[in-house]
């Protein structure tokens, strides 16, 4: 089979692509035919050896497909050959095949395509998580989103106006600012033209944003921390900007506010039953329409550095898909 390796660590640029073993269903696995890859910021780190998880090499990147079932290993009996799954994997996605837990797979529901379907978990997964579990974000309260249009960034969106919140987008241009009003943004912040933590006040008649999500880290994290209301919560979840950025301690006592961690990966492996609960909910509000993945490029698999680029680039809205084989 095909795959995209990566084989030494460096840019998107140095992925190659070449024939390797097809993989074999172990005990409680499956193996998918991957119809499609969604790729995330992740990718671009795991590929440089800057990511928390770190496989040996070589290894493909591709942290979230869906496909079809096309062999069950023994101890299987939940799923069939056949079967429409999407699942998170970590990486080994960008490939024709990949050997997975069968425990981790979900099933598409009908009418959707295996792009979106490919798009979902972690994105979705991520941000509710953070805003449900994390955050305990209320109806009514204001929630300050950093990097919007972004993957994990809209779906925070999205699932914050869901959860009656008011929606403040915050992103670097205007169109990335149009595409969040889409998606439900009550009000939104040009950080490129306009001064964050001014605006967040005005915005929030002077009492500063309860939520804060802010998968950007850099220069964006402290002024959108001291635009933080009084109790509020400051969600960490990435650092797409680059820089980890050092938080002077007195904020958080001076506003009585809380900086959480957001570990999505972790939580999963910890609390499988918890996670599967919420996949439960977010996978029936997307049923219902509720909920639309928003996938804005889609590549072949021969061109998935292409893909991984526009995340490096600051370019993608939304996700960003590699299709594999006939998918569509
Ligand atoms: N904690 C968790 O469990 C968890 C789970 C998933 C992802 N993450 C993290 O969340 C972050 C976002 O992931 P994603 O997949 O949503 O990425 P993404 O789609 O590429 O979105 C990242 C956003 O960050 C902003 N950004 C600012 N400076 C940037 C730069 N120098 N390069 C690239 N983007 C920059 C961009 O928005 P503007 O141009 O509008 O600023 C961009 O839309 C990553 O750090 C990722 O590791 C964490």
């Amino acid at each position: 089979m095909k795959a995209v390796l990566c084989k030494e660590f460096g840019p998107p640029e140095s992925l190659v692509l070449e024939e390797v073993d097809e993989p074999v269903a172990g005990a409680q696995q499956v193996v998918v035919d991957v119809k499609a890859c969604a790729v995330n910021f992740p990718d671009v780190l795991i590929i440089q050896n800057l990511y928390q998880f770190k496989p040996p090499l070589p290894f493909s990147p591709g942290a979230e497909i869906a496909g079809v079932v096309s062999a069950v290993g023994p101890g299987v009996d939940a799923v069939s050959i056949g079967d429409r799954v999407f699942a998170s994997t970590g990486w080994g996605g960008l490939a024709e095949k990949l050997a997975v837990g069968a425990d981790s797979l979900v099933p598409i529901p009908d009418g959707i395509e295996f792009g979106p379907a490919s798009s979902f978990l972690y994105a979705y997964g991520t941000s509710h998580y953070a805003l449900k579990d994390r955050a305990r974000l209320q109806p009514g309260e204001s929630l300050v989103v950093l990097g919007a249009a972004g993957g994990v960034g809209l779906a925070a969106v999205e699932l914050g106006a869901l959860m009656g919140a008011k929606v403040i987008a915050a992103a670097s241009s205007d169109d990335k600012l149009e595409l969040c009003r889409e998606y439900g943004a009550a009000e939104t912040i040009n950080y490129a033209t306009e001064d964050l933590k001014t605006r967040v006040r005005e915005l929030t008649g002077g009492a500063g944003a309860d939520v804060v999500y802010d998968p950007v880290g850099g220069s964006y994290s402290e002024p959108a921390l001291r635009a933080t209301a009084w109790e509020g919560r400051f969600l960490v979840i990435g650092f797409a900007a680059g820089d980890i950025p050092a938080i002077p301690l007195n904020l958080t006592l001076l506003k009585g506010c809380e900086i959480v961690g957001v570990f999505w990966g972790s939580f999963v492996m910890r609390d499988p039953e918890h996670h599967r609960r919420n996949v439960e909910e977010l996978v029936g509000w997307w049923r219902d329409g509720k909920l639309r993945p928003h996938v804005s490029s889609t590549y072949p698999l021969d061109r998935a550095a292409e893909a991984i680029r526009e995340l490096a680039d600051r370019k993608a809205k939304g996700k960003v898909v590699v299709t594999v084989g006939d998918a569509g």
